[in-house]
């Protein structure tokens, strides 16, 4: 029976380039998806960008773009990854499309009908100056235990106490600076505490094969209600709060003016978005594909999202009748060279720098190959290990029979193969048939790093049955043609067997190899039979199929840590920018006519700056009035007749105080703990107020 298969990675988010995690990530699902294709299943594989949320609509803001055209940017850019590392997506696709829209909006609707979304009011923090507000990780303060200023919502870096933003002393925006204040509004939550959500939970993640045992007790770990879960810390399933209010890069909630999606909650749906696309591409009716009990929906992802895909996204499609997910394939992070990466900017691996480097793209996969398997668990990537594999491994185990034999066969025989074989031979080919079934089932079960182990030991037996037979030796031996011709066709027809059990790792090393033999793309049923036969079979030149890895190349991939090399100033440099870019930012001379400090602020002096605009409507002189977080470094009085330099085209901005028109630049270090200080600039004496600074 044809098995018919709905694949798919996790959805990126588009805010940046593809890290190695990634591509580890996309690697172990298209190995996986090949692998179903060679045994005959109908796969369909896709993917999308990951476009929502408050971080995406406040990164596009900074960069100076509206989110949809900040999302466009980062998506072509996804091509070359993809490419270059051979992942076979069908469709690549956004949560920003359409067909998102619509099938977010309709989930929640059914969800509504069943009863499961309630609407309560809640108090959160509010950007009174950004007017938004405020996810927890844009909200600092001073600890309230330990009194450590400039800590996160939710915990110290110093003391590791735990807390809720509302806690935080003098708490201020990240991205205004402004104190927050308190606001409700209305917000609406899926209930997932509900007992039918917990009944429908309980029996999917029970069901036997659905998930991997180790996430199955996590899971139960979280569903466990405790009488005191004061003391343990386990309270059941909450309800799972589904709406953010504008200004918010979303889906809007139908009848709820004003009110978005959480990005969360959207971004699952994608994944059927995605397939919708796809399927109506190639003319397959989508709502018949889906609602075909046949198929299975099969997601890969990484442990660092397992609530969202076994709890909410199981639960959002049954109780909106659709089909659930079969299985979720969780696997461990990536560390390189024993370091953790960061969820944003990855590990000091660039997929990017690889592929320039002209490192061979497959060499990655198998060694990603080699080091997967069917559980939960890490992988660190060793740069050692990395060669050591690829070079005495695949290359020289593998690739090497072809170049043993190959030479002969076409220099002597024509390049037709023998029919005859011998005894030891054929003994060896069925050996290596014999081992098709433990392959496949490797494959299926994800032991991807088994897996090739079985073909590395095929190989080895390979490599000791010419070291018997020495075809060098028999070349030149009298009368010895007919043996020589066996020898290497068992050798060709054993690297065939071999790149079939490698094919879904190496899928254009594979390419390579069926216009070497002639043979048509190879399925794991070919294995069965046997090239050539009574008819003959004529294989093409033997060119070399791959290259080692120098050592110096990963020398060069493998960027030093951040931890050797502080950055300057304490802070990385920001992303490169167009001269087109800085020339958008209108720096001017100006002269502080008047500096005074801000009552009911320590932070603020208030500055009256004279940019050489000349009379006003009244006819006096025009001069600006900025805010600026400079009082703990400088006394009103003596910046009184200095110059500095001033954003001049800053869009004025309302803070508690008054209105800001613009900004003046000073110096500091980006962690002030570390080292103090703040240093206004000032130009060299000749220049006057109001000259451009460029
Ligand atoms: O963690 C992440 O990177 C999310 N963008 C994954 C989303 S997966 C799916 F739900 F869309
Ligand atoms: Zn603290």
């Amino acid at each position: 029976m044809t098995r018919k298969l709905f694949v798919t990675t996790a959805l990126p988010y588009a805010n940046g380039p593809f890290h190695i995690g990634h591509m580890m990530e996309y690697i172990q699902a298209d190995i996986w998806v090949r692998f179903q294709r060679m045994v005959g299943s109908e796969v369909h594989f896709v993917c999308a960008d990951d476009a929502h949320g408050a971080p995406i609509m406040i990164a596009a803001e900074k960069a100076g773009k509206t989110p949809q055209a900040f999302v466009a940017e980062v998506a072509a850019g996804r091509k070359k990854y993809l490419d270059g590392f051979q992942i076979g997506f069908d469709n690549w696709h956004s949560t920003d499309a359409p067909e998102n829209h619509a099938l977010a909006q309709d989930i929640y609707r059914a969800l509504r009908k069943q009863g499961l979304i309630a609407e309560r009011r809640i108090e959160q923090f509010y950007d009174p100056v950004k007017g938004m507000f405020l996810p927890d990780r844009y909200i600092k303060g001073t600890c309230p235990k330990c009194g450590t200023p400039d800590q996160y919502g939710d915990n110290c870096d110093n003391c590791g106490a735990v807390y809720a933003p509302t806690d935080l002393k003098n708490p201020y925006s990240t991205l205004s600076g402004a104190t927050p204040v308190l606001k409700s509004s209305d917000h609406y939550f899926f209930q997932l505490s509900s007992q039918r959500c917990i009944d429908f939970l309980t029996e999917w993640t029970t069901t036997p094969g659905r998930l991997q045992p180790e996430v199955l007790n996590k899971i139960k770990e979280w569903f466990a209600v405790d009488d005191d879960p004061e003391k343990s810390g386990h309270v059941g399933l909450n309800d799972w709060d589904i709406s953010r209010d504008a200004p918010y890069f979303g889906i809007e909630i139908p009848d709820a003016p004003g009110k978005y999606f959480y990005v969360w909650l959207d971004a699952p749906v994608g994944y059927l978005a995605s397939l919708q696309s796809h399927l109506t591409r190639i003319g397959v009716d989508f709502d018949a594909f889906m609602a075909d009990p046949e198929v299975e929906q099969i997601h890969f992802i990484g442990k660092d999202i397992v609530t969202f895909h076994t709890l909410f996204w199981p639960a959002m499609l049954h109780f909106s009748g659709r089909k659930v997910p079969n299985h979720i394939f969780v696997h461990g992070h990536l560390t390189v060279n024993g370091e953790k990466m960061s969820k944003s900017r990855g590990t000091g691996i660039s997929p990017l720098k690889y592929l320039e480097l002209g490192m061979n793209a497959e060499w990655l996969r198998y060694y990603f190959a080699a080091k997967l398997n069917g559980k939960v668990e890490d992988a660190d990537f060793v740069s050692a290990d990395f060669v050591a594999r690829v070079n005495s491994d695949l290359v020289g185990k593998y690739i090497n029979i072809a170049s043993r034999a190959a030479g002969f066969l076409s220099k002597r025989f024509g390049g037709l193969l023998s029919n005859d074989l011998g005894v030891e031979g054929r003994a060896l080919l069925d050996g290596l048939r014999a081992h098709r079934a433990t392959i496949e089932e490797l494959y299926e079960e994800r032991e991807f790093g088994k897996a090739l182990r079985e073909v590395m030991l095929l190989a080895d037996r390979v490599n000791e049955f010419v070291d018997r037979n020495k075809p060098w030796e028999l070349a030149k031996q009298e009368g010895r043609d007919a043996v020589l011709h066996d020898v290497c066709s068992v050798c060709i027809e054993a690297f065939r067997l071999l790149t079939i059990y490698l094919k879904p790792v190496l899928p254009s090393l594979a390419a390579q190899v069926e216009a070497f033999l002639k043979v048509e793309p190879m399925q794991f049923a070919d294995a069965a039979r046997a090239l050539g036969g009574h008819d003959g079979h004529t294989i093409g030149d033997y060119k070399h199929l791959m290259q080692r890895v120098d050592a110096k190349q990963l020398e060069a991939l493998i960027e030093p840590t951040v931890v050797e090399a502080p950055p300057p100033g304490g802070e990385a440099l920001g992303p490169e920018i167009k001269v087109d870019d800085f020339a958008k930012i209108d720096l001017r001379i100006a002269r502080i006519a008047n500096c005074e400090p801000v009552e009911g602020s320590t932070r603020l002096l208030r500055l009256t700056l004279d940019v050489g605009e000349g009379p006003d409507s009244q006819g006096r002189p025009r001069l600006r009035n900025v805010f600026s977080g400079i009082a703990s470094a400088y006394r009103p009085a003596d910046l009184i007749g200095k110059f500095t330099v001033m954003v001049a085209n800053l869009a004025p901005r309302k803070m508690k105080f008054g209105v800001s028109e613009g900004m003046v630049l000073a110096a500091s270090h980006a962690d002030e703990k570390a080292e103090p200080g703040l240093y206004i600039l000032e130009p060299w004496p000749g220049a006057k107020p109001g000259m451009r600074v460029r």
